[in-house]
């Protein structure tokens, strides 16, 4: 599909939400709704509250057809010209769990038409559509899911059953973007830029530059501030994400960034509890059974007691549970991030299963558990051998 003048529409959320934001008495309402870093959460984890969890997570699109479809235009790129083999190149996952037995191996992986057929039946990860009697997709948003849950390969690779909080690392969202009309040319060369398992939650606010990994979002029950720079407790982040970045019809109010954001009907804030509720049900995958030599984890787990357990409490927890924040400097981290969100630092990183989600940091610099040791060992002049670096490398399989 070639871009047409009357489509290219800048991605410039403020502008569009300025236009249609209430007035201040309302919004001020809406503000002491939104969670706060001091809000102590219960989660309802009631099998209707964890099913309803779920079901957000992977099915709800909160109303963001109003940018993927109305501005973005990807119903009809995907519809033309997205057949399956370039939804499983762009990273996008197929749930083998909907399709009849045996289909997925019979159809035309060439055809986009097998593509809309699969958003029928709801088979594509993260994507919702509605197709019409003609095979017209007519509606398409995306879920949490698209970024957050992968699937186990099984049929083949990008295709098998779900696994819900593991990053999509394969998934190439600026290259997604990037096949609609409705982005300049300047946009175009941001998001071609990303590459798979990375994006940037704030261009479209700031229009500056660093995408960030995506991670996990397993493993986050014991963890008081979500992201890599600490911006709020989950559901915060959750509101942030769906309100700002999938554009999801609702409520999102940060002072602290000159955001206010008001849509009614706000189709994000009741759900807020039940994600979070299944967020926090969520464990990381275990560690596979001999991944990692056990007697030099022990010694590993000695040495990262003596260099890295001063922020990484516990070797699983973070020291920001406890109110602590770093500058980059202390680990050597590039600033840049940091500096465009509220705290202009980074949260220590819980780790949790490492083994399943390289590269590493926040802006993904480490390819390896290799290269963060050995990162560590430059900016902390560790003066580690490589023998205890092999250790120290033996202990982070294992966490
Ligand atoms: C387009 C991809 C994308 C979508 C869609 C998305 N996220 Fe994220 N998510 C990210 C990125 C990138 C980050 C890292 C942000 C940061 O740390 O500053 C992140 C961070 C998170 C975190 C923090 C993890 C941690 O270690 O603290 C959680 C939890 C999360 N997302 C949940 C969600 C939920 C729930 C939704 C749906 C409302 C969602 N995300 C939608 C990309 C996405
Ligand atoms: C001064 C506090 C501090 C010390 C000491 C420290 N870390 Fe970190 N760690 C952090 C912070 C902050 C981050 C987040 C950095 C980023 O992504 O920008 C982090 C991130 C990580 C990550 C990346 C996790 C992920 O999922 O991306 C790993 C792995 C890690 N640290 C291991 C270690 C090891 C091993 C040591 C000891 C050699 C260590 N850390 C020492 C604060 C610390």
């Amino acid at each position: 599909m070639r871009p047409r003048a009357s489509h290219v529409i800048a991605i410039t959320l403020l502008a569009a939400s300025a236009a249609c934001a209430p007035a201040p008495k309302a919004a001020d309402a809406a503000a002491d709704k939104q969670p706060t870093a001091s809000a102590v959460v219960t989660d309802d984890n009631s099998p209707q509250s964890l099913a309803d969890g779920k079901r957000i997570f992977r099915e709800d699109t909160f109303g963001d057809e109003q940018f993927w479809t109305d501005t973005l235009h990807l119903n009809d790129v995907i519809e033309k010209a997205v057949d399956p083999t370039t939804a499983l190149t762009v990273g996008l996952k197929v749930d083998a769990d909907v399709p009849p037995p045996g289909i997925l191996k019979k159809v035309d992986l060439k055809s986009p038409a097998t593509t809309v057929a699969l958003l029928k039946m709801n088979a594509i990860v993260g994507v919702r559509a509605t197709v019409d009697a003609n095979n017209h997709i007519t509606r398409l948003g995306v879920t949490c899911a698209l970024c957050h849950s992968t699937v186990d390969n099984s049929v083949m690779p990008g295709i098998g059953h779900r696994m819900d909080g593991w990053p999509n690392r394969q998934l190439n969202v600026g290259a997604i973007i990037a096949l609609t009309p409705a982005v300049t040319a300047a946009q175009k060369a941001v998001y071609s830029s990303w590459g798979p398992g990375k994006y940037d939650p704030r261009y479209n606010i700031d229009g500056k530059n660093n995408p960030l990994v995506i991670p996990p979002a397993y493993g986050l029950a014991d963890t008081k501030n979500e992201t890599y720079t600490a911006e709020g407790p989950i559901s915060y982040w959750n509101a942030y994400v769906a309100v700002t970045q999938m554009h999801a019809h609702g409520t999102f109010i940060d002072d602290r960034l000159g955001i206010r954001i008001e849509q009614t009907p706000d189709m994000v804030t009741a759900k807020l509890p039940a994600l979070r509720a299944y967020q926090h049900s969520l464990a990381a995958p275990a560690t596979p059974a001999g991944s990692f030599d056990i007697a030099s984890a022990e010694r590993g787990h000695r040495l990262f007691d003596g260099s890295c357990a001063s922020c990484h409490i516990g070797g699983k927890g973070t020291d920001n549970n406890i109110g602590v924040m770093h500058a980059a400097a202390e680990t050597g981290m590039d600033n840049a991030y940091a500096l465009r969100t509220a705290n202009k630092q980074y949260r220590t990183t819980p780790l949790r299963a490492l083994w399943q989600h390289a590269p590493y940091f926040h802006d993904g610099s480490a390819a390896t558990l290799a290269d963060v040791v050995s990162h560590y060992d430059r900016v902390r002049k560790l003066g580690l051998t490589a023998a205890q670096q092999h250790d120290l490398i033996e202990y982070l399989k294992s966490l």
